[in-house]
Parts: structure tokens; C-alpha cells; sequence
């Protein structure tokens, strides 16, 4: 659908909406194991031109008979039978998304017959229609509370059954797939233009990991023989067009498959794998058992249009996604409070299995930078909530970084304490022990606690919200050769919370030698009081130490380095990690405490060269400087938008030109040449992009025309779209050329246009009214979330031109706009403004203006909650 005709800034006003209750807060302490059980569950899909009928035919049973509680939200009830007989409606009530059964016998056979209509649902959960004309097609997403949308269903996930889908459509529609095998297909009697399909799970599975599509797709087809023989057939279904582009995720697939049986003795369980590619998704994919659907962005790869970022990230959600058999399909949450459960452990997964994929200090680096730029500020904003929530309005709200990454930091804390060996007896347990079971996270700290009884004191991690800030400082007495190494965890007190608790923080350490540079000891610290004192005898010369290598634990470390030090580490530390982090430290020094650059200054200009040819990765990574949204999540008071940008501004300067003679030697040291996906492939391009961006930045000669050119005889699309956002970021005479030439080349790819409107919408120089005509351009599109990402969230990026009244008007009008189609999305562009009450007085009494206005139209549940929370409700 394309949306010309909609522009935001013109919109009327909305009326105010009548008075809404308040929204209901569901609290983990008052979680009661379900009643009854669903034996079976058998579906029939039948879609129309404009609608579809569900019929359900559930086995119930449970001791006594009574009442029965079901969801069942925006459906049509046609009819309902119990035992082949039908009910009449004094017989149960259906009213805001609930079907109550009156009085039901104890064990029965439950049929339920309802109309829903997938054509018109654009909030994208349960069944909807994705794309238009021949690319037409309907599909699932049911976790969370989907499939309450889909048929009545007790849908919650600690109730397993086992389902058997039939799925009748017109034959446009050849495609007709859900979970499990393939037992039945043919021509509907009757109807010679439609046709049916029956697909049987034998796996008992929550409902939440349903899925089905219709559609008409070609498929990628191959097969995978697993250690224990079975031969798997594998599959990825794209649009015709976009089926060259399925090579790269089936190969991650089955690299994917080897890693878990290699790495934690997990062997895929079905005959059959299927990933679905969507055009239009909420998130990046869904693991439903055996047919995963995936967001196009997240499965979609080629080097012609996929930068090697995405395409690495295309990867991991594969690995992601898979892993999710194990961990999420066959051992599921008893509870959405339960999230962490499956999500941290499988981000933790996948991340180890990416950090096989490159350097593991490049995927550290990454990690970690992500986590610092989202979570920490979701942690340190009125979103903090713990990485289990003990409550919630929407539990759509709670996919969240803190969830997500915090919970696989967790895990990967109680990894390196374990070590490998114990770690894999611990996982060993844990699916020996509760596999097909809906359990919580307690019972997953329960079975690693075989291999060592210190994992059940982690428990904490997951119930304290706020990031602990560890401070710290060493003293070396020469004359009796021990160094004391002091360390202090405080986190603060979040609101309506307990009083924080000292947590167990693991802090991996190593003393160099000041004179030679060579490591003379190395330990584990674990920090389990609120201030603890570390001795190391025989420490014959001047130490200087690294705390936190690795990133041992999630917190901020403030230990009272020396900048000397500093750069001493950047030198002598063999833990690729903490060389970035040392420059991270003293990137933050410059900028937040006003600290002189020209030892930062000095550092890079003595590592840069060697580096560049010895991991050209991670000395691109050397030159991040944090981003300006990052650079906010440390500033609590008085945060000025403009003066952050232009010390950042400043900061990036001052490298690129202190560094100057050093960019024409080194760009021409990485010339293109023929495409390679290899890791050091990867690197020349990242490092290539960095140098260009960098000799534009200080007037090198000609770098103008090395971007011209570089965009002009690119081999992939890292090389093109670098040489874009460089021509955009500083406006290079004559940049439109090629962005018009981009579009041109690419219309026809929709992940590759959202690239041309994010290139625009996050470019340096951005205003609002480019952000108004990008919105005003025929493709943007409202009801596609890949589009509203690349325009409203790339423009996010530019903190000092979102918090001006213009940006803020222009925001929280899409946020309004989405509040009704599509409230997930919404919901997720409020949070992102969680930390206003930061700003300077006078933007702080604009933004908070904004959201109050903001608050009187919305409607839906989802945002109201975050928008209470936002506003300190
Ligand atoms: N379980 C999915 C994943 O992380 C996320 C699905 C979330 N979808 C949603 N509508 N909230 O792999
Ligand atoms: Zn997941």
C-alpha cells in the first residue's frame, strides 16, 4: 500500500478518544498453573477474497466440570459446539477478547467456528495479509498473544498440544504451509479453483509457535543429514525474485545445525526446516516449529544488495532462530515473565556461534557497543525494568534490549564462571531435565547449579533492574612488591523496587609489567560484596592493570585509569576487547570531563598503521567514537542536544586531521577488488569506508572523487552504499547524482530502497523537512515497519534535530498515526524518548508538551504503557 496521499504533518488533529479504562497490570506473583489440558488441537483455514473462517476443534480435559476461560479477540463467534452439539450463546460470553464458557462437562471436545478477517490486520499478529497484487500473501505471528487473534484458545505457553492444520485458498495461492509434515494435499470437491493442504506437528508445543502461510512462492530446497542420521529437508520460500538471494541464510542454516550438535549436543527434531521471507514483519523473525517466518531483512542476501553488515546479521538471526528449537521450542517459558528464559540463553548462542564467524574480539566489540547504546540507557531511563519483569500491562512492550541482551549477558557470565567443560554438564542437565516442559528461569539457574552450586546466587541479575557502576583504584607498594586492586559496585535505586543488592559481578583481570608490557598475572575477580580488596603478591615492577576484559560483566566500570595507562593498554593488551575499550574510555574522558585529546591522539597514530594490516576489522573499530545517542545515555542533567553534536563533531575532526597524512597511503593500500565473504574480505571493506568518511572529514585532496569513484566501480554493496552516505554526510558537490542513480538501479528492491531513505533520513546534515519529503515520497509506506524504520528511526540517530519542537512534532504525530495500525511499532518509537527529562530546561518543557499531547490521542495499551512510564506515571 503505498501512502503518497498521507502525510503526517498536514493530519488533522485527532479528537480526544473517550475516556479508556485503565489499562490491567498482570503481576508474575499471581501466576496459577493452567486448569486443564488441550490434548489436541485441530485447525481449518479457509480464506476468502475478504475474510477467512477458523473452525477449532480442541480435546479438553481437566477433573471436574465448570466454567472454561478462553482468548478470543477481534473474531466473529459464528458457532460453538460441545460434545458435536451446538451451543446456543446463553451458553458463554464473548466480550473484550474473552470467551467464557459457561458450565462445560470436564472432559469434552470443544468446536468453535469463527470469522476473522486478515485483509484489513495491520497490526501484524495473528493472521495478515503482507504485500500487494501477485505478491499478495497471509501469514502468522503469534508470539506473543497472536493466536488468540486466529481461533479461541486458551493461548498462553505453559498449555502443550499437539495440532494438525488444514488450509484451504484459491489457487493463485499454490503455497500452503504450516508447522510439521505434510500429510494430505489436493482440490477442494466442489470449488475446482481452490485447493487444501494438511500438515500434522507431532511435537507438543504452546500456541504462541503456531504458524501458517498462504501464498505464492518459489523455494530454495536442500538437505541436512544429522549425527544421529536423519535426513532433514530444508527450505526457504521467497517471492521469485529474491529466491538467488536465499543462499546465504541456507547455508547459515546448516552451519547453524552442525554448531549445536558440535557445541551442545542439540539435533533438530522433524524431517522438515522451512524459513518464510516477508515483506512485512514487526520484529526481525519468529522461531515457530519448523516454519520459521522471518522478516525479509533478516533472511534476504546478496553482495549486489546486502551490505556485509546486514548480511552478517542475516546469519545470526538464522543461528538464532534455529536455536530456538531447542532452547524456546522444546524447552519453552511457563510464563511471559519468563522471556529471558529463551531469548537471553539463544542471544548468548548466537552470539557464540557469530564470534565463530570472525574475529571474537570484532563480535565483542559489536555486542557490547549495542549493549551499551540501548541497554544501558533502557537501564538507566524510566524503562528500566528487571531482565524477568515481575509485572506488565502488554507484554509486546517487554521485547526489549534489557530482556534480550542483558539476559544473554547473564548467561554469558555464568558461562565463563562454569568454563566450558562444566558449563556444557549444566546445559547437559538442563535439557535433560526439562525438555517438552514449560519452565522458569529458576529451574534453568536449578540445573547449572549441578555443575557448580555458585550459579544459583545469579538469581538477582535477573530480578534488579539498573546497570551497577563498578569504581575502582590500585595501589603498588615497590618496597613490599603487592599491588591492592579496590573495587566498588553501587547500582542505583529504581523506583518501586526493592533497595539494590550487591550482585555477583565476575571481573576478568590482568596485571602488565609498565617496563616490558608483558602480562605477570591474571584472574577472575568476582566482586560479590559492595566493596572488596584484591592482593597480588610479587609484583616486582610498576603495574598497570585491565579490568573488565572481555567484557566479563554488563556494568560500567569507573576505575581511576590514567590516561597514560590507557594508552600503554591500547599498545601492550593482547585481549583485542579491551584495546577498543581503553580508546572508548578515552573517547569519553574527551568528551564528557573535557580531558585533552593528545594522548588519545598519540595512541592511534602509533597502532593504526600496523594494525591496518594485521586485523583492518578491528582498527576500523579503533576509530568509533560513540555515537551521539550513546554519548546521551551518560549525560542525566542538563543534556544539550547541539553541544554534545558539536563536541562529537569536533572530536572526529580532530582525529581525521591529526591523522591526515595517514588516509591516502592507507586507502590506497585497500583497493577493490573481486568480492569475498571471508572475515578479512570484510575487514579491507569496513576499514575502507572508515578511511573515506575520515579523509572527507579532513579535506584530503581528491577523497571527493575516491568516493565518486568508489560508488561508481563497487563490487558489493558495502563498497556502494559506503561511497553513498559518505557523499550524503558531507554533502559532496553533485551527491544527488548518485543518490538518484541508486534509486534508479535498486527501485525494484525494497531492503535496498529502505537503505536509500535511512542513508537520507540518518545523514549528518538531515532537517526536518527532509525527514517531511522522504515521508511525502511514493514509497514510503506506513504500513510496511522495514519503511517506517528506515525513515523514523534512522532520523533518531540526529538527537539534535529530533528534540527541536519541529522533530518532536514530527515524531510523535507518526507515533500517533502508527498508535492505531500498528501499535507494536508504536509503542517501540515512544520508548526511544524515554530519557526527555534529561534535557536542558528549555527542550526539556518542549518534549515534555509533546508527549502530553501525545497522550490524549493514543488509544492503544501498548503505548499508553510505555508512554505512562515515559511521562513517570
Ligand atoms: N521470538 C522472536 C525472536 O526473538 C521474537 C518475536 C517477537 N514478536 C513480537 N511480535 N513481539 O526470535
Ligand atoms: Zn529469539
Amino acid at each position: 500500500m503505498s501512502n503518497n496521499d498521507t502525510q503526517i504533518i498536514d493530519a488533522a488533529v485527532p479528537d480526544a478518544p473517550a475516556h479508556q479504562p485503565e489499562p490491567q497490570k498482570i503481576y508474575l506473583r499471581d501466576y496459577e498453573a493452567p486448569k486443564y489440558t488441550v490434548e489436541s488441537v485441530a485447525l481449518d483455514i479457509r480464506l476468502f477474497e475478504e475474510d477467512a473462517t477458523v473452525e477449532g476443534r480442541l480435546q479438553i480435559s481437566r477433573d471436574a466440570a465448570g466454567d472454561v476461560l478462553l482468548h478470543a479477540e477481534d473474531m466473529e463467534i459464528e458457532a460453538l459446539y460441545i460434545d458435536d452439539t451446538r451451543v446456543d450463546d446463553t451458553a458463554y460470553t464473548h466480550s473484550e477478547g474473552r470467551l467464557m464458557l459457561h458450565d462445560a462437562p470436564a472432559t469434552f471436545a470443544l468446536r468453535t467456528e469463527v470469522r476473522i478477517c486478515p485483509q484489513t490486520n495491520t497490526m501484524l499478529e495473528g493472521l495478515y495479509k503482507a504485500g500487494t497484487g501477485d505478491e499478495t500473501m497471509f501469514v502468522t505471528q503469534c508470539e506473543p498473544e497472536g493466536f488468540r487473534r486466529i481461533t479461541p484458545y486458551p493461548d498462553r505457553p505453559d498449555v502443550l498440544s499437539t495440532f494438525t492444520t488444514r488450509l484451504e485458498a484459491d489457487k493463485r495461492y499454490p503455497t500452503l504451509l504450516a508447522n510439521g509434515n505434510l500429510i494430505e494435499a489436493g482440490e477442494v470437491a466442489d470449488a475446482p479453483e481452490r485447493h487444501y493442504a494438511i500438515w500434522h506437528d507431532p511435537t507438543h508445543k504452546p500456541s504462541y509457535l503456531f504458524a501458517c502461510v498462504v501464498a505464492n512462492l518459489d523455494v530454495l530446497s536442500d538437505h541436512y543429514t544429522t549425527s544421529d542420521g536423519r535426513k532433514v529437508l530444508l527450505e526457504v520460500y521467497a517471492k521469485a525474485a529474491d529466491i538467488d538471494k536465499c543462499h546465504v541464510g541456507m547455508q547459515a542454516l546448516k552451519d547453524a545445525m552442525a554448531w549445536d550438535e558440535d557445541n551442545y549436543g542439540c539435533i533438530y527434531d522433524l524431517d522438515r526446516y522451512m524459513i518464510v521471507a516477508v515483506s512485512q514483519f514487526n520484529m526481525g523473525a519468529m522461531e515457530n516449529k519448523g516454519l520459521n517466518i522471518f522478516n525479509t531483512a533478516c533472511v534476504l542476501s546478496s553482495p549486489e544488495t546486502t551490505t556485509d553488515a546486514r548480511s552478517f546479521n542475516v546469519k545470526a538471526v538464522i543461528a538464532h532462530e534455529y536455536f530456538h528449537n531447542w532452547t524456546g521450542n522444546r524447552i519453552t517459558c511457563r510464563d511471559w515473565f519468563q522471556l529471558c528464559l529463551k531469548e537471553g540463553f539463544t542471544v548468548f548462542r548466537d552470539q557464540s556461534f557469530s564470534a565463530d564467524q570472525q574475529s571474537a574480539a570484532v563480535q565483542r566489540i559489536d555486542d557490547v557497543a549495542t549493549l551499551r547504546a540501548y541497554q544501558f540507557n533502557e537501564d538507566a531511563g524510566p524503562l528500566a525494568h528487571p531482565v524477568r519483569p515481575d509485572s506488565f500491562v502488554e507484554i509486546n512492550n517487554f521485547y526489549t534490549t534489557t530482556v534480550y541482551e542483558k539476559g544473554a549477558e547473564i548467561v554469558r557470565m555464568l558461562a565463563n564462571m562454569l568454563g566450558k567443560e562444566k558449563f556444557r554438564q549444566g546445559t547437559d542437565e538442563y535439557f535433560r531435565r526439562y525438555d517438552g516442559q514449560a519452565v522458569t528461569v529458576e529451574d534453568f539457574l536449578s540445573a547449572l547449579s549441578v555443575a557448580d552450586e555458585r550459579v544459583l546466587s545469579f538469581i538477582d541479575w535477573y530480578r534488579q533492574p539498573g546497570t551497577p557502576v563498578v569504581s575502582g583504584h590500585q595501589n603498588y607498594d615497590a618496597e613490599t612488591q603487592t599491588l591492592e586492586i579496590t573495587l566498588t559496585q553501587k547500582t542505583r535505586h529504581v523506583a518501586g523496587f526493592d533497595a539494590p543488592k550487591a550482585l555477583p559481578i565476575p571481573v576478568a583481570t590482568a596485571v602488565f609489567d609498565k617496563e616490558s608490557g608483558q602480562i605477570v598475572a591474571e584472574e577472575m575477580l568476582l566482586l560479590d560484596k559492595e566493596t572488596q580488596t584484591y592482593r597480588f603478591d610479587n609484583i616486582t615492577g610498576a603495574p598497570v592493570v585491565s579490568l573488565l576484559r572481555d567484557f566479563s560483566a554488563p556494568v560500567q566500570l569507573n576505575f581511576d585509569y590514567q590516561d597514560a595507562d590507557l594508552a600503554f593498554l591500547l599498545t601492550h593488551e593482547t585481549n583485542g576487547f579491551n584495546r577498543w575499550q581503553v580508546t572508548q574510555i578515552l573517547v569519553n574522558r574527551i568528551l564528557l570531563q573535557n580531558h585533552e585529546p593528545a594522548i588519545y591522539l598519540e595512541a592511534l597514530a602509533k597502532t593504526l598503521p600496523n594494525l591496518a594490516k594485521d586485523d583492518a576489522m578491528l582498527a576500523a573499530r579503533l576509530l568509533d567514537i560513540p555515537s551521539a545517542q550513546e554519548l546521551a545515555s551518560a549525560i542525566s542533567t542538563d543534556y544539550d542536544p547541539d553541544a554534545v553534536k558539536a563536541k562529537r563533531d569536533g572530536l572526529y575532526q580532530q582525529v581525521a586531521v591529526h591523522l591526515a597524512d595517514m588516509w591516502q597511503p592507507l586507502y590506497e593500500s585497500l583497493p577493490i577488488t573481486e568480492y569475498d565473504d571471508s572475515a578479512e574480505a570484510r575487514g579491507v571493506r569496513a576499514l575502507r569506508n572508515v578511511v573515506l568518511d575520515m579523509a572527507l572529514t579532513a579535506g584530503v585532496d581528491n577523497a571527493a572523487d575516491w568516493a565518486v569513484q568508489q560508488y561508481e566501480s563497487a563490487a558489493c554493496m558495502t563498497e556502494r552504499s559506503g561511497a553513498l552516505k559518505a557523499l550524503v554526510n558531507h554533502q559532496v558537490a553533485g551527491y544527488e547524482t548518485q543518490l538518484k542513480n541508486f534509486y534508479e538501479r535498486f527501485k525494484a528492491d525494497d531492503l535496498v530502497i529502505d537503505l536509500w531513505f535511512s542513508a537520507q533520513a540518518a545523514s549528518e546534515q538531515v532537517r526536518v523537512a527532509d525527514i517531511e519529503a522522504l515521508i511525502a515520497h511514493t514509497d514510503f509506506d506506513w504500513n510496511t515497519p522495514n519503511r517506517v524504520r528506515s525513515v523514523i528511526s534512522a532520523f533518531t540517530t540526529q538527537p539534535a534535530v529530533l528534540w527541536t519542537p519541529e522533530g518532536l512534532a514530527l515524531y510523535t504525530q507518526a507515533v500517533a498515526k502508527l498508535d492505531d495500525s500498528n501499535p507494536v511499532i508504536a509503542s517501540r518509537l515512544v520508548q526511544v524518548l524515554a530519557r526527555w527529562y534529561t534535557l536542558v530546561p528549555s527542550k526539556r518543557e518542549v518534549a515534555h508538551r509533546y508527549l502530553q499531547a501525545l497522550k490524549e490521542k493514543v488509544q492503544s495499551k501498548h503505548v499508553r504503557e510505555s508512554l505512562d512510564s515515559v511521562l513517570g506515571a
